[in-house]
């Protein structure tokens, strides 16, 4: 295989960012020389190498010298700069291009992982595409004997499957382009603009100009800039006039979108999951390159699929085809990003098979005439040999000397034509030059907002001057008004007043206004470096006058920032994590991102949602994970949105994941319907319902209704290991920890037929449970105070629960309409065989009591347990037979008739034992009988130990004082120390239950001052009455504690 027209592969690994920094991310990449090694963060001895050919190292081992470049540390550090970079790879396409190949480069990898630093760099910084511009020009320039130049630039932008020429000088939607084919020529932009250059500079004003496009495009129409492949073509053509040879290349320059993008809403189930293509393009390029990877393992009939998306159409030619291709895979170093950091090695790992096979372009009537003029030099040969054919030989040659004569002029023809571009193009950059000279004059003179994008890339490009006077500011346009446009922006949406150099803000009525976070009503003063987000989501930096500027560095305010500030004024933040200080929790700090992430996407869903007239509200939550864990241990949380359909009162929750596709399908319907708003108003027509119906099943607002998790109540089991009933009121919490009902519910021990045990039931010591057979019921008596149905009486819930190692969960029956519902819903559960497991299970866990949401038109949840353990009278087995013992091996017979042996030895002991046990037994009875004969009072206060007195000791009796009658009494001081704990064990459930009663004790929101007053006056009783019940379990402890040690004391003194 020639390797070097298989697609070449670099990995680059970048810094950690401010995010990774502050969840103390660890970097679980390495590299030697041109192999990547990647560390499951989970697993140390799960690593994965990948050998490519070339690996970057820009994690770390730099600085920033006095130019804002980053170096490395030390001369020949590690630290890859943006300049070997393009060492390796700019060069090699330049060179490829010079040659005359097609050549392609692409970066792939996850948002944020440093595909635009490596392509078209930040600032000083700059990235391959505009070094490599630099190095052409100055290639052509030094070449300019030998050959003759010509560079022609285009940039679109694939977005949602639609082509957008990033430098048209019509609006967006004219922008919007189609991909045609044609034989010879394959797929291509039809009407693409492409700019004549002469020069790098002309290239980065026209990159300048395309970022423009992009990132007010991307603010009109609300698009996820991160969702889009930006492409740059530069379209090289050489002519050789000495060797009458045109060479022409095409050099194709792709950022590809976010890679994560792709993987939709992961594993969860989404009604509207297969509709969602997310990123089609990106998708079908994966398909290819595994195809294209297929073909070279020599699977045969492979279908290469280039015709399902408009990316893959134009790179057709970079993929397999006539190309020499550079894959660049960019990578974040931390480790919460070990799954995309992955699937992108794996990506590369891929694409690095494919082979393509590129070919000089030289141009076909260059080559003709090179053929003819050797077809000529063999003629005359032949005429010089073959006298009397002379004459004719001659003719031939007039005929090619006269096409060679009509190629030059055609030559001459094309380069005259090249120079009219050139004049042409150059007339729209001093348009484009006045323009930005006069940006760079005005901000020295003005203060300014300029926008803040997801994108850092998209970040400053838009800047609005506010002069002397009073503007306008909103979508209207006039010589008096600062045209903003994006989702949730009015018409008037504010008033900015410069008067007096101070900058003013002034809100209309209705409109959404943020100044630093804080919503603003009233007419308030700007401050140098404010922050302001004009309708639901639309972010600017305030720039004051430059009398007020410092040298600060305003890179820190970039969209986290801005959002951070939201979510703080809504009482979510996190502080600030000091260096050397205490971190804060990594976990903490992704719910604290994922919040910020969705929370401008939910308050664009609400703003879309009203004005597609969905009547639909999302809401953002943060869900306490500890609710649904048997154990009442995890302390994770996790961020899912709450969609409240208005008018019928339906709610569902989605994931986040469910809320980011769906929110992409929203924007997509929302651009349609406001492109066929345009149409209309074009045409003049009338609205279309019963389309939009029709369509209901699509609709991504939508979703048929179904049974929702409202709280859930743990019920723990630690009395059943003493096989004492318990009978609980118990609240159901929301995962916000709203008490949404509460519950009354029992545990009650019984026999195999269901009868309750009583007292005599009751166990001394758990471990008597071990391999006896266990019968309780479970009783959900009633539920009180249903908030769900008090706000609409048309819903319902139910109860459902999961028990020991069932996985599948038992629901109760559905009750509607009730605020106060009766359940009497009983259920017998067994266990044949009690094992140390369940046991250690009674002990430390609790049933996790879900109860679900019924709404209008929803299904009622049904069990679904396994049949095989339900018995015919309706008890449920919980324990699973053991498996049969392994039969015993030839090999290991005798080691097994040697523990028979020792087996048969304990037995023997163990009889022994018993019988001298069953001896004491039969003399201790005699003795208790001769005591209840001689003292009643004593016997009956033994027998009912502790209940008789709870300050007296367990198996400790007032009346009677015959210590040697007492001790013969007691078994062992052993049995009252279990009695006492079993005793305090149960008060403490009760005083657990208060304690949790306290903590969700809460004010309401809409507490006035009186209300607060209850509450407190509340608060206090429920606090003293937690402490008596704390006093008098700790003290009766105590007590009994104190008695036991007395009369051990005592015992071991007679
Ligand atoms: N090699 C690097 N050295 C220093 N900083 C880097 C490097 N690579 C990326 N960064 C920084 O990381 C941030 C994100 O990088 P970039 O914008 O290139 O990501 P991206 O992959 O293009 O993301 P998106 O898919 O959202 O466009 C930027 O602030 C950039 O400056
Ligand atoms: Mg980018």
């Amino acid at each position: 295989m020639n390797r070097k027209d298989c697609v070449r592969v670099a990995v680059r690994v970048r810094p950690f960012n401010k995010r990774e920094k502050d969840a103390g991310s660890r970097c679980i990449i390495s590299m030697v020389t041109s192999s990547v090694t990647i560390q499951d963060p989970h697993d140390p001895h799960n690593r994965r190498s990948f050998s490519f050919d070339y690996a970057y190292w820009s994690h770390s081992g730099f600085l920033r010298d006095h130019n804002g470049l980053y170096v490395p540390e030390e001369p020949g550090g590690r630290y890859a700069d943006q300049d070997s970079v393009f060492q390796d790879l700019g060069e090699g396409i330049l060179e490829n291009a010079q040659q005359g190949y097609n050549a392609t480069l692409l970066a792939y990898g996850q948002t944020g992982s440093g595909k635009s630093y490596s392509m078209v760099g930040y600032g000083p910084n700059k990235g391959l595409v505009p070094k490599l511009c630099d190095r052409l020009f100055e290639d052509i320039r030094g070449n300019q004997a030998t050959r003759q130049c010509q560079v022609f630039f285009s940039m679109m932008e694939i977005y949602n499957e639609q082509v957008i020429d990033l430098l048209s000088r019509s609006s967006r939607t004219s922008g919007v382009l189609r991909v045609r084919e044609e034989q010879h020529r394959g797929f291509y932009v039809e009407g693409l603009r492409t700019v004549p250059c002469d020069s790098a500079q002309q290239v980065e004003q026209l990159m300048e100009q395309g970022t423009r496009t992009r990132t007010t495009a991307a603010t009109h129409m609300n698009a996820n800039s991160s969702r889009s492949h930006m492409l740059i073509i530069l379209q090289l053509k050489q002519i050789f006039s000495k060797e009458n040879i045109t060479k022409q290349s095409s050099i194709n320059l792709v950022d590809l979108a976010g890679s994560e993008r792709q993987r939709s809403s992961g594993s969860e189930a989404d009604r509207l999951k297969e509709g969602t293509a997310i990123n089609l393009s990106l998708t079908t390029l994966g398909n290819v390159i595994s195809a294209l990877a297929d073909v070279v393992v020599g699977k045969r009939a492979v279908h290469i699929p280039y015709r399902d998306s408009v990316l893959t159409k134009l790179l057709q030619s970079a993929l397999g085809g006539n190309s020499r291709t550079v894959m660049i895979a960019t990578l974040s170093p931390a480790d919460i990003f070990y799954e995309e950091s992955l699937s992108t090695l794996r990506y590369a790992e891929r694409a690095k098979h494919i082979q393509n096979q590129a070919v000089v372009n030289e141009s076909p009537t260059e080559r003709m005439v090179k053929e003819l003029k050797a077809e000529n030099a063999r003629l005359l040969q032949r005429l010089s040999r073959l006298g009397q054919d002379g004459r004719r030989a001659n003719e031939e040659t007039k005929e090619l000397r006269q096409l060679l004569t009509n190629n030059e002029l055609q030559i001459r023809a094309i380069q005259t034509l090249w120079e009219q571009h050139l004049q042409d193009a150059l007339k729209d950059w001093e348009l484009q030059y006045a323009t930005i000279t006069q940006e760079r004059r005005m901000i020295q003179m003005f203060p300014s907002i300029h926008n803040i994008n997801e994108d850092a890339q998209l970040s400053g490009v838009v800047k609005l001057f506010i002069r002397e006077g009073e503007w306008d500011v909103g979508l209207c346009d006039s010589p008096q008004s600062i045209t903003i446009r994006g989702l949730g922006i009015q018409e008037h949406h504010a008033v900015f007043r410069n008067e007096q150099r101070r900058v003013t803000v002034t809100p209309h009525q209705g409109s959404k206004v943020i100044v630093n976070g804080q919503t603003v009503t009233q007419t308030t003063e700007l401050q140098h470096l404010d922050r302001l987000i004009l309708g639901s989501n639309s972010t600017y930096l305030f720039i004051g006058y430059p009398s007020e500027r410092g040298g600060e560095d305003c890179s820190r305010y970039d969209y986290d920032y801005f959002q951070s500030e939201l979510a703080a004024a809504e009482g979510i933040h996190l502080g600030e994590s000091s260096p050397g200080g205490g971190q804060t929790d990594p976990s903490l700090l992704a719910v604290f991102y994922d919040y910020i992430k969705l929370m401008p996407m939910v308050a664009e869903a609400n703003q879309m949602s009203q004005e597609l007239k969905k009547d639909i509200e999302f809401k953002l939550e943060i869900k306490n994970l500890a609710a649904s864990d048997s154990k009442g241990h995890d302390l994770e949380k996790d961020v899912v949105v709450r969609v409240t359909s208005l008018p019928r009162k339906q709610v569902w929750v989605w994931s986040k994941n469910k809320f980011v596709n769906r929110k992409f399908l929203m924007e997509e319907l929302y651009q349609q319907q406001q492109q066929q708003a345009e149409q209309r108003t074009v045409d003049q027509g009338g609205q279309d319902t019963s389309r939009a119906a029709a369509l209901q099943d699509k609709d991504p607002f939508w979703d048929p209704v179904e049974p929702l998790l409202l709280g859930t109540a743990h019920l723990w089991l630690q009395s059943l290991v003493f096989r004492i009933p318990l009978e609980e009121q118990l609240e159901v919490l929301s995962s916000e920890g709203r008490a949404e009902a509460i519950l009354q519910v029992q545990l009650v021990p019984c026999s195999s037929t269901g009868l309750p045990l009583g007292e005599d039931g009751i166990l001394m010591d758990p471990s008597e449970l071990l391999g006896q057979r266990l019968d309780f019921q479970l009783v959900l008596d009633q539920c009180f105070g249903l908030h769900w149905v008090r706000e609409a009486h048309n819903r319902g819930v139910q109860f459902g629960f999961r028990i020991f190692d069932c996985s599948q969960p038992f629901y109760t029956p559905a009750v509607w309409n009730q605020v106060n519902p009766l359940l009497h819903h009983h259920i017998h559960l067994t266990s044949l065989h009690t094992t140390s497991s369940l046991l250690d299970y009674l002990q430390s866990s609790a049933v996790v009591l879900e109860m679900w949401a019924l709404q209008d038109g929803c299904t009622e949840l049904v069990s679904s347990v396994d049949e095989g353990r339900m018995t015919s009278d309706g008890t449920f087995i919980m324990d699973t037979p053991p498996p049969p013992p392994p039969a015993p091996s030839k090999a290991s017979s005798a080691e097994l008739s040697c523990s028979v042996k020792t087996l048969q030895q304990e037995v023997t002991q163990l009889q022994r034992l018993n019988a001298s046990l069953m001896k004491e037994n039969t003399s201790l009875r005699e003795q208790l009988h001769n005591t209840r004969n001689d003292c009643p009072a004593a016997w009956y206060c033994s027998s009912l130990f502790l209940d008789s007195d709870p300050y007296l000791p367990a198996g400790v009796c007032a009346a009677g004082d015959d210590g040697g009658r007492r001790r013969s009494l007691r078994p062992s001081c052993d049995a009252d120390l279990a009695r006492a704990l079993k005793v305090f064990y149960h008060s403490m459930t009760s005083v657990r239950a208060q304690l949790q009663r306290l903590c969700r004790h809460r004010p309401s929101d809409e507490s006035d001052l009186l209300g607060l007053r209850l509450f407190v006056n509340e608060h206090s009783r429920l606090t003293k009455d937690f402490s008596e019940q704390l006093d008098q379990t700790v003290s009766r402890l105590k007590h009994d504690v104190a008695a036991i040690v007395r009369w051990k004391r005592s015992a071991n003194c007679s």
